[in-house]
């Protein structure tokens, strides 16, 4: 690979700045340049972002690409999904449009149980398939990285095969994954009944399980649904002590629905990220802010799921917590593979300004995947992830809502995404 030059852009929002999660007031600055292009050097990095004049002066012969007046950006770094599963949900909404909620449809043996179901099911190369598919689409509007969880297997060899699927997916994709094992996402039917109990599960997860991710190397992160109803702070607090032994990085489903002091549990352990938070408490918001913790919002679920209340970003943002935007894509709660789409949630639901929206869905998701030194901004000695528009203004992104104006993308400088 040579040296190539993407010129001919009428704005690059750089994003560029620390390597590590910003909070306000450093988030209302995505370092917007007009006429300028970017040089990638031939080992995928970002040699310089200048004006195209002098890009071509500094890099004679290089090759380059034609913008054709849209805006680069970069990639969108989608920290939360549950891209691994088997068929959609599209009842769902329909119950819940008629009033029956999400926690019932759980209670009821559907949600989650119903794509534990299918999943256990499924052949290893069936589900690579499946969720190959659906990670192209999300590429296709914008998005370089993408965190995928497990957590619709609830059995050793179930959460296995899917973690595995996940690797083989970051072998052959050109985008960059990050695993994350999520094998308490749920406690699974099987041990509500005598003789087996939730604190079966737990010993299954904390003695076995976890200690298999961990021996395989197959997960960067534990997650847990630490929420009523589901996993108790005090069982998420030793559910993701026993991951940390085994290595990974932890993150949490924290105060999505109600409240039950997860965000605080998040910042005390020191999580990567506390993710969701739309019922999140001032103490919480407190945690978070003074902790190192990335405060994570996933704005399309609370839509999607018909709520009205939005996690409190401008509060979270005055407390100082550093936020980052993500799709939560998953068959349940949030099946968009449109993160522009998030962008426009995060302004209008969530009252970002569009450069905060943007720092937001870039540095900060970094950030909340251990990875702000390597992607999210586009600046020299990173990683060339870039995402291309069809548009001749930023802040158009957001505002053709629902649209699909990502005409390509780069993955470490390679082509990734081609209308
Ligand atoms: O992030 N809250 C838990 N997990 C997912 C939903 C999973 C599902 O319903 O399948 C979420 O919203
Ligand atoms: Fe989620």
């Amino acid at each position: 690979m040579s040296i190539t030059l993407l010129l001919n852009a009428s704005e690059v929002l750089t994003c560029a700045g620390p390597a590590r999660a910003r909070r306000a007031p450093e988030m209302r600055d995505a370092a917007l340049h007009a006429q300028h292009g970017i040089a990638i050097g031939p080992d995928g990095r970002i040699l310089a972002v200048a004006p195209d004049a002098e890009l071509r002066q500094r890099f004679a012969g290089a090759s380059e690409f034609d913008c054709n007046g849209g805006v680069l950006t970069p990639g969108f770094v989608d920290s939360h999904t549950h891209a691994i599963f088997g068929r959609s949900r599209q009842a769902e909404q329909e119950l819940r449009a008629a009033g029956v909620g999400y926690m019932e449809i759980a209670k009821r043996g559907g949600g989650i149980h119903s794509s534990v179901r299918d999943l256990r099911e499924r052949s290893e190369d069936e589900l690579f398939a499946l969720a190959r598919e659906r990670l192209l689409r999300l590429a296709a509007h914008g998005t370089t990285t993408i965190e995928i969880k497990s957590g619709y297997g609830l059995s050793l060899e179930s959460e296995l095969r899917t973690l595995r699927v996940i690797r083989r997916l970051a072998a052959e994709l050109p985008l960059r994954l990050v695993p994350t094992f999520l094998g308490a996402h749920e406690v699974p039917l099987e041990y509500r009944e005598a003789p087996r109990t939730r604190e079966d599960y737990i010993a299954l997860l904390v003695h076995e399980m976890i200690p298999a991710v961990g021996r395989e190397g197959l997960a960067a992160f534990c997650d847990i649904f630490c929420e009523p109803g589901v996993y108790t702070p005090a069982e998420a607090r030793r559910i993701l002590g026993a991951a940390r032994d085994a290595g990974m990085a932890l993150k949490l489903h924290a105060d999505e629905l109600e409240h039950a002091g997860a965000a605080e549990l998040a910042a005390e352990i020191g999580a990567t990220s506390a993710d969701h938070l739309a019922a999140v408490s001032e103490l919480g918001i407190k945690a978070l802010a003074q902790s190192g913790t990335v405060a994570t919002l996933l704005p399309g679920t609370m839509l999607f799921l018909g709520r009205s209340k939005q996690a409190p970003a401008r509060a979270m943002l005055e407390a100082g917590c550093a936020i980052a935007l993500a799709s939560d894509f998953n068959p349940g709660t949030s099946p968009t593979v449109n993160f522009p789409l998030i962008l426009t949630l995060g302004v209008s639901q969530l009252r970002l300004s569009v450069a905060e929206a943007f720092t937001a869905a870039t540095v900060n998701g970094a950030a909340a995947l251990g990875l702000a030194a390597e992607t999210g901004q586009l600046a020299p000695g990173f990683a060339a992830d870039v995402a291309l528009f069809d548009v001749r203004d930023h802040r158009e992104i957001p505002y053709w809502y629902g649209d699909h104006r990502c005409v390509a993308t780069w993955v470490n400088g390679r082509p990734a995404y081609r209308r």
